[in-house]
């Protein structure tokens, strides 16, 4: 583990720094929206996502500075989607990242407009990574998650479910699209510019697929159980919103189980791989037993 820590904390470096040099500078009119692009993505973050991209390149037998752009452009994927998370026509927060939402500190229509120009500024990014063919497949990779298909389709759920009860099966769907999709795109991608063949992406795939559910399961819990300091946002907010979670479905205890079950999967999907992959099967154990 101390060998996961020391590379998460030596590559969110790099990343912050990639970041801070693709995001537009603050002075840039129209200065408003770029200042909001930049107080949502800089000096916040566990960069899970980048890490991941990082991580999986290096598993699909690449360096990871070739992946550090793309690394990036899922980090600005995920603000965007954190900040339209935080409106009050989705769920209404105050608190991210350990201070004031985006719509908070700016106002409404600033927040949009800023996911927007986070999303699309992505895409830019992604069409120059690496080589043609490679930067296509990222691009239509990321394209998949984030949408209907994905991220979006997943958060449409979230909320049609609130104040109800959904089929189980129906719980795991959402899941995997709101969170899974966009992690597994950055294992995929990680692999697509590391090099790795089909069958091998497929892999990395499978592995964030599981990690992501996980992720989001993890996610629940930690809304019941940990601090607002420990979260950098508002906790207990999914019971009072009426969401169905994995907490509010299957009470905690099932739900760790069924963290562990997808902890034991995420690992078993890395299992053709050798030392290349020694930083995303620790990451597996990091993701269930974190607190923030
Ligand atoms: C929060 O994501 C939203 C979910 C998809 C669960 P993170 O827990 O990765 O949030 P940051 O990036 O560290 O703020
Ligand atoms: C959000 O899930 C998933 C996204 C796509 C942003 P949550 O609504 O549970 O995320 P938090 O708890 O607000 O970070
Ligand atoms: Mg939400
Ligand atoms: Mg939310
Ligand atoms: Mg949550």
């Amino acid at each position: 583990m101390e060998r996961l820590i020391k590379f998460i904390d030596e590559k969110s470096v790099l990343v912050n720094q990639e970041i801070e040099r693709l995001l537009p500078k603050a002075e840039l009119p129209p200065a408003t929206l770029h200042e909001a692009m930049r107080y949502s993505v800089i000096g916040g973050g566990k960069r899970i996502r980048p890490l991941l991209v990082l991580m999986c390149c290096q598993a699909g037998g690449g360096e990871f500075d070739e992946a550090l752009s793309a690394a990036c452009a899922l980090e600005f994927v995920h603000s965007y989607s954190l900040i339209h998370d935080d409106l009050p026509a989705m769920d209404n927060d105050d608190m991210r990242r350990g201070r004031l939402t985006c719509h908070k500190a700016y106002d409404e229509a600033t927040a949009i407009l800023a996911g927007d120009a986070l999303l699309t500024l992505a895409f830019e990014i992604m069409s120059g990574v690496s080589s043609p063919k490679k930067s296509l497949m990222c691009v239509k990779t990321l394209a998949r998650a984030a949408g209907s298909a994905g991220m979006v389709g997943g958060q449409m759920m979230d909320l049609e479910a609130e104040g109800k009860t959904i089929e189980i099966e129906d719980l795991e769907i959402m899941h995997r699209r709101k969170t899974g999709a966009l992690i597994a795109a950055a294992c995929r991608i990680g692999g697509i510019i590391g090099g790795a063949e089909s069958e091998t992406l497929d892999k990395l795939c499978d592995y964030g697929r599981n990690l992501g559910l996980l992720f989001q399961i993890t996610d629940d819990i930690l809304d019941e159980t940990a601090t607002a300091e420990e979260l950098g946002k508002t906790p207990g907010k999914d019971a009072k919103s009426g969401k169905m979670t994995y907490t509010t479905v299957y009470g905690r205890e099932e739900a760790l189980n069924k963290a562990r079950e997808l902890a034991a999967e995420a690992t078993a999907s890395l299992h053709d791989f050798g030392a290349e992959a020694l930083m995303p099967r620790l990451l597996v154990d990091y993701i269930l037993q974190r607190k923030k």
